[in-house]
């Protein structure tokens, strides 16, 4: 089954995890983006009252535009559900996130959510994570300067681009710097390295946060964290 249908059935399937008057975290990607038109949808046949939280500009337009109702995260008192996409995914729910440059707002609305599912398609299973390129969320000021601490680092940075000229800009205004973490053995003591840098914001590496990855194969797998 091609990754696309995979995104969907996956996306359907976590309606399960959704119940009324829930506060539910909406990540961002093509994967959230299907969950969001899912859940739109399941909200106007059942008259449900949810309230949403949304990861980034794009699935907070695109949650409104379909009617659902968005809130900023400080105007919610918890959120009960979050369900997003990610990059790569290990056996033990360890992941890799922010292909789409949304990852500090994904993982602030994470760490508060009382529960969170991934949706994924095969793909994105590995049995050590690495095969994607770690981002890592950088302030703009000195930006060049942390570049060259990860070059040290031996981590093979490159600046995220918008285009050919500019650098990608997150939703926060910063900069992204992709890292090769192919050859690190240690992954938690790599994230706390990071979180140490100055300039740096935040990593694209989620440890122990996900709870439940539901891969939109045929039939549908969940993995639930050990
Ligand atoms: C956004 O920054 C990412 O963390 C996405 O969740 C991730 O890139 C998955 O995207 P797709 O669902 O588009 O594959």
């Amino acid at each position: 089954m091609d990754q696309d249908r995979q995104k969907k059935n996956a996306a359907r399937a976590a309606l399960n995890e959704v119940q009324d008057g829930m506060v539910v975290g909406l990540g961002t990607g093509s994967t959230a983006a299907y969950f969001i038109q899912a859940l739109s949808n399941r909200v106007h046949e059942e008259n449900w009252r949810i309230e949403t939280v949304a990861t980034s500009k794009e699935s907070a337009e695109l949650a409104r535009s379909l009617g659902l109702i968005v809130k900023d995260i400080d105007e919610v008192s918890a959120i009960d559900l979050t369900v997003d996409g990610a990059d790569e995914v290990d056996p033990k729910l360890n992941g890799i996130k922010g292909g789409g440059a949304a990852l500090l707002f994904e993982k602030v609305v994470a760490l508060r959510s009382k529960k969170n599912v991934w949706l994924i398609d095969e793909s994105k299973l590995s049995p050590r994570l690495g095969a994607f390129l770690l981002p890592v969320e950088v302030i703009e000021f000195g930006a060049q300067q942390v570049y060259r601490t990860f070059v040290h680092m031996g981590l093979h940075p490159r600046f995220r681009m918008q285009n050919e000229r500019d650098r990608k800009k997150t939703d926060s205004g910063h900069n992204i710097i992709d890292l090769d973490i192919s050859a690190v053995a240690d992954l938690s003591q790599l994230a706390e390295q990071l979180k140490s840098i100055t300039g740096v914001v935040e990593h694209g590496l989620f440890l122990g946060i996900c709870d439940k990855a539901i891969i939109g194969s045929d039939p549908i797998k969940e993995i639930e964290r050990p």
